[in-house]
């Protein structure tokens, strides 16, 4: 029986584990000096150029980034339908309305005409998805922004590293989320890093995270415990350290699959961009369902749908709206395999599967 390729892979190594020990023999388990020096160095690991905010989860550090903006009940902010459901949640649960926005084919992110059409007079703010490791087109959505008085903010939980024009995603916005959920770029077990802007978004945020008190007792607004703990910090520290040479083998799998696939649209990268690949993400135009289940039942090959349901059509924002682009994506769409530790043998087989798939159901 052939090996498995598994879609994901969480990398924990040796150096994570001692990690952890130390913290653990510390005593000092809770939000403490390892969260802080995570805050620092991964800001300055990404050159970000501006504080960061470490949180117990990417959801929350949307959820609060929200907050800590001023969105409020009877706001809209734009999002795109096409992501997972974390992003419109975070909107939904500040009081305000996700306003579903459609996608552009070639990166999958919000297509800056679709947004503008979507503005009206509770319009507050637009939050694109850097999806798959993609830059969203931040330059065109911030001009919108600006023409219309609006905040940009960033869901950057799948695009560590990425950057458009030599620019980092997560300082384009008034705040940025990264996910370190573990199946992410690099993870700490769970969490999220927000970047913030300046430093009134960033108290705020920091006032959220902590039952809403930056002395102890001195509670100032109702928050939540979203903090981070220093296990966790920890793991993270450990894998700032890796991530750049993660996402240097994550780009090196993408070009070897862009340059040998064939039958299959595979993920193309805008001018000026740098993809870091959280997925490879193809087109498969006739029955991608089938090709994922040939995949897996003929050749040990996982692969992801993300994300099968438009957040549009899901319970809790179902809403009739035709975004076109957004349902074809939806339908569409396969993930292959991409991560750190694949080798040339894994990425042949791939390869090989996926074009004898695409030929066979042409
Ligand atoms: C696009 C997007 N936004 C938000 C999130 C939420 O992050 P987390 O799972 O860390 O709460 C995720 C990750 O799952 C995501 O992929």
């Amino acid at each position: 029986m052939t090996d498995f390729i598994p879609a994901a892979r969480p990398l924990i190594g040796d150096e994570e584990r001692a990690a952890v020990d130390r913290v653990l023999r510390s005593g000092m388990l809770a939000q403490g000096p390892e969260v802080m020096a995570f805050e620092q160095e991964f800001s300055a690991h990404f050159g970000l150029d501006r504080a960061c905010v470490a949180v117990s989860s990417g959801t929350s550090g949307l959820h609060l980034g929200l907050l800590s903006s001023g969105v409020k009940v009877g706001d809209e902010v734009i999002v795109p339908s096409f992501t997972f459901a974390a992003t419109a949640n975070s909107v939904a649960l500040t009081g305000a309305t996700p306003v579903f926005a459609d996608i552009d084919p070639d990166d999958f992110c919000l297509a800056p005409a679709a947004v503008e059409a979507a503005i009206t007079d509770r319009t507050v703010g637009i939050m694109p998805v850097h999806l798959y490791g993609h830059p969203a087109n931040m330059p065109a959505l911030g001009a919108i922004a600006d023409r219309h008085g609006l905040q940009l903010f960033e869901d950057a939980a799948q695009a560590h590293g990425a950057s458009l024009g030599g620019t980092p995603v997560g300082a384009f916005g008034s705040f940025a989320m990264f996910s370190l959920y573990p199946t992410k770029n690099m993870t700490s077990g769970e969490g999220g890093m927000v970047s913030v802007a300046n430093s009134e978004i960033e108290r705020l945020l920091r006032l959220y995270r902590n039952q809403g008190m930056e002395q102890q007792y001195r509670n100032e607004v109702v928050g939540f415990n979203s903090r981070m703990t220093d296990i966790h910090a920890a793991i993270g520290r450990v894998q700032l350290t890796k991530v750049a040479a993660w996402t240097a083998k994550r780009q090196e799998n993408a070009a070897f699959l862009t340059a040998n696939l064939d039958g299959v649209t595979p993920p193309p990268v805008a001018p000026g961009a740098v993809h870091v690949y959280h997925q490879y993400t193809i087109r498969v135009p006739h029955d991608r369902d089938g090709m994922a289940k040939a995949l897996r039942e003929e050749y040990s090959i996982g692969s992801g749908m993300f994300y099968p349901v438009p957040n549009h059509q899901l319970a809790p924002f179902r809403i009739d709206l035709d975004l076109p682009e957004t349902a074809k994506a939806a339908a569409e769409c396969l993930s292959l395999p991409v991560h750190p530790s694949l080798t040339r043998a894994d990425l042949e087989r791939i390869v090989t599967a996926v074009n004898t798939l695409a030929k066979a159901g042409s």
